[in-house]
């Protein structure tokens, strides 16, 4: 029997492995050495375990180890990308390229930028969540500094062609900057093979602990000179300064590390369980499905609820299941899901929306139980 309320909110955050537990403890007490004290043990000692780290999740993405910059998290790799490059890049031009249905932290420093004078397109989306790539070669000008395309959506799953993407951005050195935050962990990411210049992604959605992320800097890039946001003792080569959070970031790697064995067989498990749930959900009258069906990460199943009294399925499932309508960074917000609207839902339909999301500790138990007390829920509504 499962308990009551069963998570199916992965892509909001992740338990932490256990397995990263035990990584992380040591560096709490026992090893607590501060990785930038160079005259003693306990400083090599915590300076060793992040080397390790910054292996780990180099290893993740095909990264060098020296590519990677540790972060507070995917918010703050994404300022200081985004908000870094476009400082140092302000005498060759102020237009950025998104797309419309990006995470708040990249659209919020764009209308941040757009306030300090700088020019933003925002790509549309189809109805699928996808963009068109022909629409982004017609939006590049010659005061283009960077374009800034997420890999995986938050709120559908849906992956968008990063590496076409990427391709077009070094045909016009432009430097291609992803967000790769849903991605990572989940799917198998190559910067190298997907033209990817900057790639910000979080330890908390792999399995990790909170508060900790990276950002992948490509080296030997001139056009990827970019200013630090934080200044200080000129830790992560001088781009982001302030003491390493050593626990944190060993759990990274340990996190990083797991996903890189467990990720195939995971994906494999989680498609069954999404085609189970949508066999059992999707049949049901006034039942539709946000997103693309294909291009799209296996634990993700946005899915509109259009009959009367839909809206008010999700504060319903609250003492079943523990979900969200839209993006966990933005729930305090109660207006519909930008990304849902970019895609042509009305608010209406927007609000009858839930997404399910599911990851390594849920059981088909959990799922079975999950599908009948949505169906007895439905049947409540009527
Ligand atoms: C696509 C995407 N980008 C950025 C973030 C922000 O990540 P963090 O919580 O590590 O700051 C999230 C978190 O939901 C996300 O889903």
């Amino acid at each position: 029997m499962s308990t009551y309320p069963i998570y199916l909110d992965y892509n909001a955050t992740t338990p932490c492995d256990q397995q990263v537990v035990d990584a992380m403890l040591p560096y709490f007490s026992e090893h607590f050495g501060n990785a930038s004290s160079k005259a003693h043990a306990h400083g090599w000692y915590a300076e060793d375990a992040v080397s390790q780290a910054r292996q780990q999740v180099a290893s993740l993405i095909g990264a060098d180890a020296k590519e990677i910059i540790f972060t507070s998290g995917a918010t703050e790799s994404v300022n200081l990308a985004i908000q870094g490059l476009a400082q140092l890049h302000a005498t060759r031009g102020k237009h950025i390229i998104t797309v419309a249905t990006e995470h708040k932290a990249v659209l919020d420093v764009c209308a941040h930028l757009q306030w300090q004078g700088y020019e933003i397109t925002y790509l549309p989306v189809d109805q699928f969540g996808m963009i068109a790539l022909e629409q982004l070669e017609d939006s590049i000008r010659k005061d283009t500094i960077l374009i800034a395309a997420m890999y995986a959506n938050n709120e559908t799953g849906v992956i968008h062609p990063v590496a076409d993407i990427g391709r077009i951005a070094q045909q016009h050195s432009i430097p291609f900057f992803c967000d790769a935050t849903q991605a990572v962990g989940k799917i198998p990411v190559d910067v190298y093979a997907d033209c990817i210049d900057m790639m910000a992604f979080s330890a908390h959605k792999m399995y990790g602990p909170k508060g900790v992320g990276a950002l992948f800097i490509k080296k030997r890039n001139p056009l990827l000179d970019i200013s630090p946001l934080v200044f200080g003792g000129g830790h992560e080569r001088k781009l982001r300064s302030g003491t390493l959070n050593v626990p944190g970031i060993v759990g990274m790697g340990k996190a990083a590390e797991l996903c890189n064995s467990m990720m195939a067989s995971e994906a494999k498990r989680l498609t069954d369980f999404r085609d189970v749930f949508w066999k059992e959900i999707g049949s049901i009258e006034g039942v539709q499905w946000n997103g693309h069906k294909v291009q799209s990460l296996s634990h993700v199943a946005n899915i509109c609820f259009t009959m009367e009294g839909g809206d008010k399925l999700i504060k319903m499932l609250s003492k079943y299941m523990s979900v969200s309508s839209g993006s966990a960074c933005s729930s305090a917000a109660v207006e519909p899901s930008h990304v849902l609207k970019s895609m042509g839902l009305s608010d209406a339909k927007a609000h009858s929306s839930i997404r399910f999301s599911f990851g390594r500790f849920t059981t088909l138990q959990e799922m079975m139980t999950a599908i009948e007390a949505i169906k007895k829920t439905l049947s409540r509504l009527s």
